[in-house]
């Protein structure tokens, strides 16, 4: 599918936009292994988070409901029943890494499988820890999807993970819950902590010092009702949108503001981004906030360390936005960004390029000097939901009106962005 976007004259308006993807996949999975019915409002309407609750309905798990308010019907850590069939994963990294973690326990052989994209990508990263909890797990060449995890009783481990990942750490905290004893994770850098504010919300006993999360397992998790908050991944589409838009303003309601997300917005404000955030306020342990954008004359800045890890999933996006800055981008310490749903480092510099933008691809991120113009042009998402959406953005800066080839991408986390972008733009 096709798409065609003119420039935009200014970006305004008031939007809400779909939950959090991060936020809606675990509360779906604990909530099926949880005791009795759980309401989730506000589900993200995205693919990756339908692949998870067709994940969990296959595992025995009644879920109610439509659009994007669910009812799961929990039962229990000792609940779930073998699949009838493979487990389809989709395009979910999430739902892959994170599901394995709760499929390691189960007393049953389980299959799971992905689209082309996801049996690209690498599961070592939590074969490691899951067998060394004393699950059997076979793939694809040793690394890659399908897994055929043979589950099990599974030991408690003190690991210390090799990647900042979230999805990892969350994998290891899921089978720690079916472990007897502690399981400690450590990380080396702080990733996005949904997982261990989902687990108190549902019951488990968590610690966190400072980078070491500790979990007792066997709790006794008790079903909720949840709202997700919306997705500051998507609205980072939106920010950048009215950033780079001269004239404009735009208010986006009730956006997840979780401190190990809103790196984002620090760096934004940092490089001189009229972000205000009017109202604040916390549920179920995530801060939710609105937030209000201005079109802002931005200095440009480096991404490395601690920060390139905090903005991972928004480097796309800010990768156009740093060719109109004044100084422009550079990227640093990003070579998880080849192992995303695309090499993401390839496809937003060889989408740069196209717009007659100056790029430099380095082996683990990217330079782009600012005050760029942007032309015109044809773009490919390379069937990647991030690219699609972060040169839809940068088309309403061009010369005229550019196309987005595989535009269907963006379904996978917000079904609804070609209809938003065109509500918006004036
Ligand atoms: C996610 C963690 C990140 C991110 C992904 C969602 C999560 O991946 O890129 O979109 O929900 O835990 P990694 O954990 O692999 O860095």
């Amino acid at each position: 599918m096709q798409e065609r976007i003119s420039p935009a004259s200014a970006i305004s308006g008031e939007i809400s936009l779909p939950g959090d993807k991060s936020i809606s996949h675990r509360y779906a999975m604990i909530a099926s292994i949880a005791e009795g019915a759980s309401r989730i409002r506000n589900y993200s309407t995205g693919a990756d988070c339908h692949s998870t609750l067709s994940s969990v309905c296959a595992l025995g798990i009644e879920v109610e409901g439509a659009g994007t308010e669910f009812v799961i019907h929990g039962k229990g850590l000792d609940g779930l029943r073998k699949p009838a069939r493979d487990l389809d994963a989709g395009n979910s990294g999430s739902t892959i890494r994170m599901l394995s973690g709760i499929l390691a326990a189960q007393p049953f052989v389980t299959r799971i499988f992905g689209d082309e994209s996801l049996s690209r990508r690498p599961m070592q990263r939590i074969l490691a820890p899951l067998r060394e909890m004393g699950a059997r797990i076979a793939a694809r060449e040793g690394k890659f999807p399908p897994l055929e995890i043979q589950g099990g009783p599974l030991r408690p481990i003190d690991y210390t993970l090799p990647v900042p990942s979230a999805q990892v750490k969350t994998c290891v905290l899921f089978a720690g819950l079916f472990a007897e004893g502690e399981t400690a994770v450590t990380e080396p850098v702080r990733s996005r902590d949904h997982t261990e504010l989902a687990l108190r919300e549902f019951g488990a006993e968590l610690t966190v010092a400072r980078q070491r999360i500790t979990l007792v397992g066997r709790p006794k998790l008790k079903g909720r009702e949840l709202a997700v908050p919306s997705d500051l991944s998507s609205a980072a589409f939106f920010i950048v949108a009215a950033l780079l838009v001269p004239g404009s303003k735009l208010a986006i309601s009730g956006v997840g503001l979780n401190p190990t997300r809103s790196a984002l917005l620090d760096f934004l404000v940092g490089m001189g981004a009229r972000i205000r955030v009017p109202n604040l306020e916390s549920s179920h342990g995530e801060l939710v906030g609105d937030l209000v954008v201005e079109h802002s004359a931005l200095r440009g800045g480096v991404i490395e360390g601690a920060l390139t890890a905090a903005l991972i999933d928004e480097i796309p996006v800010l990768a156009v936005l740093g060719a109109a800055t004044e100084e422009g981008l550079t990227v640093r310490d990003a070579s998880e960004l080849r192992i995303k749903e695309t090499d993401r480092i390839r496809t937003v510099v060889d989408n740069l390029r196209r717009m007659g933008v100056e790029a430099e691809e380095l082996p683990d991120g990217m330079v782009i000097p600012g005050r760029q113009k942007f032309h015109a042009a044809e773009f490919d998402s390379y069937g990647d939901h991030r690219i699609a959406m972060a040169f839809a953005v940068a088309a309403l800066r061009g010369d005229g009106e550019s196309v987005i080839e595989g535009a269907e991408a963006a379904s996978v986390s917000f079904p609804g962005f070609w209809e938003t972008i065109s509500a918006i733009a004036r």
